[in-house]
């Protein structure tokens, strides 16, 4: 893995992050399913914020909401775990003062570049800087930052007071057909956010039916995985194309959709390893945190949602909580939302990506005095 580092200077002044995409109307061309139609969408307090952080590669959600719940020091370090189109980067650089430092990492070279530019004024102040990796490695990718000795205080050398994690694939990302993320549009079968590892092609040649069937079920719970995953050995597909080809074959005309949906969603699961991923990643947030610090969690499906609100809550993805000798709870957290934030009417009509979302945020509690250095209970 490359961490690559964008030029870092000592903070020297208050930079506001460059806003100049997010003036353009929200919605053009490419962004899946971004209506800019919705006119009284528009007149909702949050909807400012929306358009004016929105780009044609990705249209952030929760906005407002992620930004208010996970800032507590102004001049603290951020980790945003999921860079994409670098919307919520820049809203957060945009709340923050000179003195802060937000770190945006992505495994998509394409993000990553995409997003350094939108943000260039804020990294030539010294105030972000983009880092090239994978969410699930955050603790090395954070040391690594830290020593290359670009960074003048050391990034490792300060703890974060805000990790954001974003989940899934950009709009950006299933609307490039090459990608090969969507049914909607002809493309190689590939479905990687990073530029290298097993494709969704390789993955359904290697895996025998049964396996497949295996994947498809638990990461799309699709009922009809037996006959889907035959379909699709059968016909040893390529491309998306072939791939929705597979399925339409195997569900009734009324169902197609959702099981398409569904074994596309299985698949990029499977390929990108999210959920192993993501059973890395939170609990590397909790170290990177100072206590006081808050971990914000954005997911889209339930598998992700379930595991972000048990560790959570818990520390633990078993959702079992830890007592003490005298029975009290044991937990690293302290609950900020105590049920999963939505996005509104008036957000959801503007960007339906954004019915899906929940956003769980939480705040590390200090460990006891007699607590060992580094670990904290139920970790
Ligand atoms: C939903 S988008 C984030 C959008 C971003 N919040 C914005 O406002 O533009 C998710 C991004 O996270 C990246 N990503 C997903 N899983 C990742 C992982 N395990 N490590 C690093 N990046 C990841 C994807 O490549 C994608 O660019």
């Amino acid at each position: 893995m490359t961490a690559a580092l964008l030029s870092m200077t000592r903070p020297r002044r208050p930079r506001r992050a460059d806003r100049a995409d997010a003036s353009r109307p929200a919605g053009g061309a490419g962004v899946s399913g971004f209506d800019v139609g919705a006119g009284s969408a528009r007149e909702g307090g949050g909807m400012d914020n929306v358009l004016r952080y929105a780009t044609d590669y990705h249209a952030p959600v929760l906005l407002a909401e992620t930004v208010d719940l996970l800032v507590t020091d102004s001049a603290g370090l951020y980790v945003d775990g999921t860079l994409g189109g670098g919307g919520h980067s820049a809203a957060l650089l945009d709340a923050l003062g000179p003195d802060a430092l937000v770190v945006g990492i992505d495994q998509d070279p394409q993000a990553l570049a995409r997003a350094s530019e939108r943000l260039a004024e804020a990294v030539g102040a010294g105030r972000f800087l983009a880092v090239e990796g994978n969410f699930g490695d955050l603790g090395a990718l954070l040391r690594r930052a830290g020593l290359t000795g670009v960074v003048p205080s050391g990034v490792a050398d300060r703890p974060a007071a805000g990790v954001l994690l974003d989940l899934g694939v950009s709009s950006h990302q299933i609307d490039a057909a090459e990608r090969g993320f969507a049914f909607s549009a002809d493309g190689p079968l590939d479905m990687r956010m990073g530029a290298t590892g097993e494709t969704a092609a390789e993955l359904v040649a290697r895996l025998p039916a049964a396996e497949l069937a295996d994947v498809i079920y638990a990461y799309g719970e699709e009922r009809r995985s037996r006959g889907i995953a035959r379909a699709i050995k059968a016909t040893a597909p390529t491309t998306t194309g072939q791939l929705a080809d597979a399925v339409r074959q195997s569900v009734p005309g009324k169902d197609e959709v959702k099981s398409l949906a569904r074994v596309f969603q299985a698949l990029r699961i499977a390929v990108n390893a999210e959920m192993e991923v993501l059973e890395a990643a939170l609990p590397a947030a909790l170290d990177a945190l100072a206590p006081g610090g808050r971990l914000a969690v954005i997911a889209y499906h339930s598998l992700e949602d379930r595991r972000a609100k048990q560790f959570l809550k818990t520390g633990r993805f078993s959702g079992q909580v830890e007592k003490d000798v005298y029975g009290n709870p044991l937990t690293p957290w302290t609950a900020v939302t105590r049920r999963a934030v939505v996005a509104d009417d008036a957000e959801t009509a503007l960007n339906p990506r954004a019915r899906s979302a929940r956003l769980r945020v939480a705040e590390k509690t200090a460990p006891p005095p007699s607590a060992e250095p580094g670990r904290h209970p139920g970790a």
